[in-house]
């Protein structure tokens, strides 16, 4: 059931100040401040020397932008692949190591792999699934459930920002328990976090102004999507999103890698979807836009107040709600996935089922 919705991706991307919210419910302890695993591990974090992620397409995004919550706020160092490598590279894994798989069906057959591969090199295994009942969340040692509730348009939206919430959820047990992050500092991270639900409404009420600028991005052959930090992997999500839906080409990039290689395709034909919330190294990509602008690119930038307030030469800019940096991703999942939609949709293309794509793809 659409609801009032033309299809369910758009009910789907609706949901989700609900489903985050739902999942943050079954994660936090909200009068304590402080996050709470229902299930107990069955392995430390702080005796972990490092944590193995692996899954595919958009729950493999989900997994880089946790790379860099592991990383800062529980110190863990990460390793992360697409399963379709993983199964095959079979890296030498320590035994009693984890390895953490991301699937919202818990079906997909390299990740699936990648997880068997991991239990036979005795690792420990942890789950982020969307389905419990799924071969991945019945294979796995520990699971760590997202509440999105049944997702049906191929193109994944609710599940990704609930998987973000878990993941963000598990990097702050994780330092916590490696004596990272201290009482206040998990407080601090945890009330940002409640406030993603809000933030994401916000967010969505932006639709009208997707809209219309989806008009311009409509007519281009190939779009860019730049990000540094965490905007990177969602710049790398914002260019698969697009193409899956609309069958734009479009590529996500590290800002920074920019001058290498890719700003080479600049010129006013080609959109750049610059993903800047104000964050630590937020001038950093000033730079990029500066130097994009400086060849006659087109800017979008996806970007608060202060980076409205920037002065930079864009094309347009969406000027999200202020956030915290660390949560970031959430909430800039939501405009990244109008942008797709309202594309897609302006374009004529069947969002919900997209040319040869599959929701769960159970064979190789
Ligand atoms: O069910 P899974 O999360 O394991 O699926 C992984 C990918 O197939 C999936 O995220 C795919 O990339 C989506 N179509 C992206 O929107």
């Amino acid at each position: 059931d659409k609801g009032n919705h033309r299809h369910f991706m758009a009910k789907e991307i609706h949901e989700q100040p609900e489903v985050v919210g739902r999942t943050l419910a079954h994660y936090i302890d909200m009068a304590r401040g402080q996050v709470v695993l229902q299930e107990a591990l069955p392995f430390d974090f702080a005796r972990l020397s490092r944590l193995s992620i692996t899954a595919c397409g958009t729950a493999y995004y989900a997994g880089l932008v946790a790379k860099y919550w592991f990383e800062t706020l529980a110190r863990l160092p990460v390793e992360i692949d697409v399963a379709s490598e993983t199964r095959y590279r079979e890296p030498p894994l320590e035994r009693d190591g984890l390895t953490l798989v991301i699937s919202q069906s818990g079906e997909t057959a390299d990740t699936l792999a990648s997880l068997r591969y991991a239990k036979s090199q005795g690792q420990h295994t942890l789950a982020v699934v969307n389905v419990p009942t799924s071969t991945i969340a019945r294979e796995s040692s520990a699971v760590m459930p997202t509440f999105a509730g049944p997702e049906i348009g191929v193109a994944s939206t609710k599940a990704f920002s609930c998987q973000l919430t878990v993941l963000l959820c598990l990097a702050l047990a994780a330092g916590r328990a490696r004596g990272v992050l201290d009482a206040e500092h998990e407080r601090a991270i945890v009330d940002a976090l409640i406030t993603a639900p809000g933030l994401m409404a916000e967010a969505i009420k932006m639709e009208a102004e997707v809209e219309g600028l989806s008009r311009e991005i409509a007519k281009a052959r190939d779009v860019l999507y730049l990000g540094r930090g965490t905007s990177y992997p969602m710049a790398l999500e914002g260019a698969l999103k697009l193409k899956e839906i609309s069958y734009i080409h479009a590529e996500g990039y590290a800002a920074g890698e920019l001058k290498h290689g890719p700003i080479a395709l600049i010129d006013e034909s080609v959109p750049v979807i610059v993903i800047a919330p104000h964050d630590a190294i937020f001038e950093k990509t000033v730079s990029n836009m500066q130097e994009v602008a400086a060849r006659g690119g087109r800017i979008i930038l996806v970007g608060d107040a202060r980076g409205a307030a920037a002065g930079l030469d864009t094309l347009a800019t969406l000027t999200m709600p202020d956030v915290d940096p660390v949560i970031a991703p959430i909430v800039y999942a939501v405009p990244i996935q109008l942008i797709a939609y309202h594309t897609a949709v302006f374009m004529g293309k069947d969002v919900d089922q997209p040319r040869n794509l599959a929701k769960s793809v159970t064979v190789e």
